[in-house]
């Protein structure tokens, strides 16, 4: 296994989701509760009841729902999925920022369900286990406005999220999730273990991976090498051969385990597009994937306004990973290291230092090409 690999699963696999302490965030609810009683107003309502559900892809199954403010409602959310969700409440315009900040929560993250201390959280309830409900009772704001829900999971909110409106105009009929543009499948074959065996068709499997984002997939190509794509960063993050991964049963929570030998891992996001190569992405969004005959998957994010595709193929010992862009921009590839990816190839592009440069139509599709190791590990770098 490679080393870093190895030392991601060590250092989680010792992290356990503990069930939680009291909460101060539980404090600050029902001390808005008491605030609200006393004028009596709404105390003596029937709760609007809202139900929340999960769809496979981290969605909510509603994205969005009203109530009135100031009313007293009750979410009752439900988690039909094998991943941890947990459904927060925030202030209107604060869902990236409460997201982020559920990121750099470290130790004690589990304790504190994922949720962040900061005012911009209302309500929340604790994370919500595969096959489980939690009830979330509020009195809604009285200011009427956007009020995002959002998985603060780790990474989940890039994806997860949802608008509660507050208004006194007529309720707008509840909106399940519009259907992406391209159907996203996932696996759910709840344990997948191989060793070594060539398949004749792809396997992709949603699930949590060492080294990479939680919102992670891992695919098993017809040829004998394995990749992990995080869908949370929208990048291709490591291949390797042999075997596919072993996942843990769904209540272990625990990282899925690589059967083989780490081979190449990409640096970082590769693409910039424009005029200036290595220019950071101000924005990736992951949109889902489409499988073919073979189930081969490919992927699909939008760069910066720009719906990049990316499918990786086995073919002669080569991995061979097809990007097609739908703009006109220019895309640049950063090169790895020779050390890292040795013999990397592209098709369409020039080389310009440590970019491979793809412009006009090869903007358009090109590719990147780079031999694949007989199954051995890589020495220790
Ligand atoms: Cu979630």
């Amino acid at each position: 296994m490679h080393p870093l690999v190895r030392a991601f699963t060590r250092s989680l696999g010792q992290s356990r989701i503990k069930l939680p302490a009291r909460r101060p965030l539980l404090i600050a609810f029902f001390a808005s509760v008491l605030a609200v009683l006393p004028a009596g107003l709404h105390a003596a309502d029937a709760p609007t009841i809202i139900r929340i559900g999960t769809i496979p892809g981290l969605k909510f199954d509603l994205s969005e729902f009203s109530v009135r403010p100031s009313a007293e409602v009750e979410v009752i959310f439900t988690n039909s999925e094998e991943m941890l969700h947990n459904f927060v409440i925030v202030k209107p315009g604060t869902r990236e920022t409460v997201g982020l900040a559920a990121l750099t929560l470290g130790a004690g993250a589990a304790e504190r369900e994922f949720v962040p201390p900061t005012p911009d959280v209302l309500f929340s309830t604790k994370v919500v286990p595969a096959g489980s409900s939690a009830s979330l009772k509020f009195t809604a704001p009285a200011t009427p406005g956007d009020y995002p829900y959002v998985c603060t999971f780790p990474g989940h909110y890039f994806l997860m999220f949802g608008t509660m409106i507050v208004t006194n105009d007529p309720r707008p009929p509840v909106k399940t999730p519009l259907t992406p543009a391209k159907p996203v499948t996932s696996s759910t074959a709840p344990v997948t273990t191989t060793s070594g065996a060539v398949t004749a068709r792809a396997v992709t499997t949603r699930t949590f991976m060492p080294a990479s984002g939680p919102a992670s997939i891992a695919v098993q190509l017809p040829g004998g090498v394995s990749y992990c794509w995080d869908a949370g960063a929208g990048r291709f993050r490591y291949a390797w051969t042999g075997g596919y991964v072993t996942t843990p049963a769904a209540a272990e929570r625990g990282l899925a385990q690589i059967n083989g030998d780490v081979f190449y891992e990409e640096p970082a996001f590769p693409l910039s597009l424009g005029t200036s190569p290595g220019a950071k992405p101000r924005q990736v969004d992951f949109k889902g994937y489409t499988i073919d005959a073979q189930r081969v998957p490919e992927f699909e994010t939008v760069v910066d306004g720009v719906t990049v595709r990316e499918r990786a193929e086995i073919k002669d010992g080569k991995l061979i990973r097809r990007f097609r862009t739908s703009g006109e921009a220019t895309v640049w590839f950063a090169i790895p290291s020779e050390a890292d990816a040795p013999g990397l190839t592209a098709t369409g592009g020039t080389k310009q230092g440590a970019f491979y440069k793809f412009a006009g139509a090869a903007a358009k599709e090109f590719t990147i090409t780079m031999p694949v190791p007989p199954a051995a590990p890589l020495p220790a770098r």
